[in-house]
């Protein structure tokens, strides 16, 4: 039987992604330190006799090492993962994303295993050239702006990446997910559609950041993981780098209102300032959607969910939730 380690797999991406692969009869091993994730999370496949779990971190490249050796593929997803999370906490987030990342790739390299690097649309950082190929320039802001040390991260993850593919000829794919969204997935760093679900829900303002206009292309988690399975199945991925998303897009203002149409919200829509949530000077992109192009010609790659169903989704999840405290940013 086919055996995956998923590092951040209690997270909410990686949590989807090993529910797939235990719904697919495979072996399941995942490594989490629970910094984001939680183990409410993975709670529907915890006691399933496939599945294992280590809390822990992957700086600690022994035990990572370990587990590496006992597994045929690895999904890399463990990340400080979010604006917010990254402002609050950049050693951390610089360090666990670079260190981290280096130490998989070391473990993969050592036991000749195939891996799979999660990246980030962050990384095209200010360039306006949309839609954004995987070969665009990265355009990223200067280094006394904190939030641009994750898409420095995550470019030197590739880099490392495919320097790893080139001197050790291992064989990785690395995925650049744009905004991906489904239930679990945590509000508290800057996530904007969970935040705005929430605010709807308990009645408290719908907090837009600047003037709505900038734009998203939101795509459900569960796309995300029926392309991350098509994709490690063909030999051509193998090297690369991909674009996953969805080209859709909506303007934040209009996704206000939609989220407050959907939950049938009293909640009023209010502006604000981002420079009152994060710092003076901070900076946003307006645009942000994939070229989709060179993942299409690799796999039949559709959405199966739109919009609508993300926020439904998203809806249904938290009105189950108990903690839908007043919320304010
Ligand atoms: N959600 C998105 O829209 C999005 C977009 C682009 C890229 N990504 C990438 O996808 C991956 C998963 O993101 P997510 O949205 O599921 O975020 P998440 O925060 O829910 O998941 C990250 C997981 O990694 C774990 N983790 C963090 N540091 C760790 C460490 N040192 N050791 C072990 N585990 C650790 C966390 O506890 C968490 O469970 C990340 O690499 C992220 O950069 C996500």
């Amino acid at each position: 039987m086919e055996k995956f380690l998923i590092t951040g797999g209690c997270g909410f991406i990686g949590s989807f992604l090993a529910e797939e692969l235990i719904n697919q009869n495979k072996k399941v091993v995942v490594i989490d330190d629970l910094s984001t994730g939680s183990i409410k999370n993975i709670s529907c496949i915890l006691n399933h006799s496939n599945f294992t779990l280590f809390i822990d971190t992957i700086l600690n490249k022994d035990i990572l090492e370990q587990l590496i050796k006992n597994v045929d593929f690895v999904f890399h997803l463990a990340a400080v993962v979010g604006v917010k999370k990254v402002m609050e906490d950049p050693i951390q987030s610089i360090v666990t994303n670079i260190e981290g990342t280096y130490n998989v790739l070391k473990g993969c390299a050592k036991y000749k295993k195939k891996v799979l690097i999660t990246s980030t649309s962050e990384i095209y950082g200010k360039n306006t050239n949309v839609p954004f190929s995987e070969s665009a320039d990265i355009v990223i802001g200067s280094t006394k702006k904190k939030r641009w040390s994750y898409a420095c991260s995550k470019a030197i993850d590739e880099f490392l990446s495919f320097a790893f593919y080139e001197e050790y000829n291992l064989p990785i794919i690395v995925v650049r997910l744009f905004n991906t969204v489904g239930p679990r997935q945590t509000e508290r760093y800057g996530m904007v559609i969970p935040r705005f679900v929430k605010q709807a829900l308990s009645g408290n303002p719908i907090t837009i950041f600047g003037n709505g206009e900038q734009t998203r292309c939101f795509i459900h988690v569960k796309d995300v993981i029926s392309t991350l399975l098509k994709l490690i199945e063909k030999e051509e991925s193998y090297g690369d780098v991909f674009n996953i998303g969805s080209n859709e897009e909506i303007k934040i203002k209009n996704l206000a209102f939609f989220v407050k149409e959907i939950t049938k919200s009293d909640s009023e829509i209010k502006f604000i300032n981002p420079e009152e949530v994060y710092n003076k000077g901070f900076e946003d992109m307006t645009r942000r959607i994939p070229d989709l192009n060179k993942l299409k010609k690799i796999i039949n790659f559709q959405l199966s969910y739109s919009i609508k169903d993300i926020i439904n989704d998203v809806v249904e999840y938290y009105k189950k939730q108990s903690d839908l405290l007043p919320y304010f940013y």
